[in-house]
């Protein structure tokens, strides 16, 4: 049976946290129809952080609001603190991603209070969830930052990832992330790094998120495969990367990552077509702004067919 690999859309959200242009609410909103349509399962289209920190998502409840009844797709918003949580809570979200840096200068930049403190705040989060009777209906993704290395620390010991790791999943975690928010894995750090959370979380979905900084990012997508995770975060066009942490650059790109897991024989839903005219439609909105992707620029090869038509 062929298997499913999961493309989460992060350029609503880490794709614009970094870009000037205030992208108009309107263009919000169709971005998300269109990768929806596209084919794309989740896409996290805001978030919930003060709007004078980042003025680019002032707009967040009117985004999450405005995409309420979309149905091919889950919409997923940021958080970085309880207030987040509850603002997204009241805006009906049905997944809220919280991020903790396992980086503790990170973690001191980005949300102003140390590691230790951000896992107190996620349980404040979940308590926040119980309280409001949502547990069955909203799901808390929780993502570690800086968990492979950090611009402003430098190493980040694996053993205090996988422990804050262990700390998320028994507070609540329905599902855990493992960011590279600064470009530094390599495929050999991805899979240990991954094998060791899969062993110390007990069968939590796993997802990941890669920079493709220093031209590795695919390349850590094939080695978090083969250490079995399935759900990848991605940015059409390439766009993102963490304000709060130097030196940061673009996501792995949405349409080269599709394309790499079809071409490996997982279905991942997605008319990669769709994703290129999405593409030049967001290209044309945010002119200045560094794109970046293969498969826009050659095209996709003669040779290629979706796996799930492969399989037929
Ligand atoms: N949404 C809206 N307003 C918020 C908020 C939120 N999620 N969190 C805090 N605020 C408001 C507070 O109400 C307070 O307002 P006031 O001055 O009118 O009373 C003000 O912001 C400061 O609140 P405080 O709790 O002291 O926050 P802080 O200054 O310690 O900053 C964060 C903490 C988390 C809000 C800030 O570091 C932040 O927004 N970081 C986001 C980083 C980010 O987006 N990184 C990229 C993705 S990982
Ligand atoms: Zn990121």
């Amino acid at each position: 049976m062929i298997e499913t690999a999961y493309i989460r859309e992060v350029g609503l959200r880490d794709g614009l946290q970094m870009v000037k242009t205030i992208l108009p609410t309107a263009h919000k909103l169709a971005f998300a129809r269109a990768a929806a349509e596209a084919g794309i399962p989740e896409i996290e289209a805001t978030s919930f952080v003060p709007p004078h920190v980042i003025p680019q998502f002032a707009d967040a409840a009117e985004v999450a609001v405005g995409l309420a009844d979309l149905r091919t797709a889950a919409v997923s918003t940021l958080v970085v603190n309880l207030k987040g949580a509850v603002r997204a809570f009241d805006a009906g979200q049905s997944k809220v991603n919280y991020v903790v840096s396992a980086s503790e200068t990170h973690s001191l930049s980005n949300a102003r209070r140390s590691t230790d403190a951000a896992l107190e705040e996620f349980r404040l989060i979940v308590a926040e969830r119980r309280a409001r009777g949502l547990k069955a209906t909203v799901s808390l993704c929780c993502g570690i930052a800086t968990a492979f290395g950090c611009t402003l620390q430098g190493e980040v010991p694996e053993d205090r990832v996988v422990e804050i790791a262990e700390t998320l999943a028994r507070d609540g975690a329905d599902e855990l992330m493992a960011a590279d928010t600064v470009g530094y894995a390599n495929p050999r750090q991805v899979g240990h790094l991954f094998g060791r959370i899969a062993a110390a979380t007990g069968g939590l979905p796993l997802a990941a998120h890669f920079h493709d900084t220093r031209g590795l990012g695919l390349a850590n997508v094939v080695a978090a495969l083969e250490a079995g995770v399935r759900r990848f975060d991605a940015s059409i066009g390439g766009l993102g990367g963490c304000p709060f942490a130097p030196g940061a650059s673009g996501n792995i790109n949405t349409e080269d990552c599709a394309h790499l897991l079809e071409a490996l024989g997982f279905d991942t839903g997605i008319d990669i077509d769709a994703l290129i005219a999405l593409r030049r439609k967001v290209e044309s909105w945010l002119p200045g702004e560094r794109f970046s992707g293969g498969v826009s620029r050659a095209g996709l090869p003669r040779t290629f067919h979706r796996a799930a038509a492969r399989a037929a």
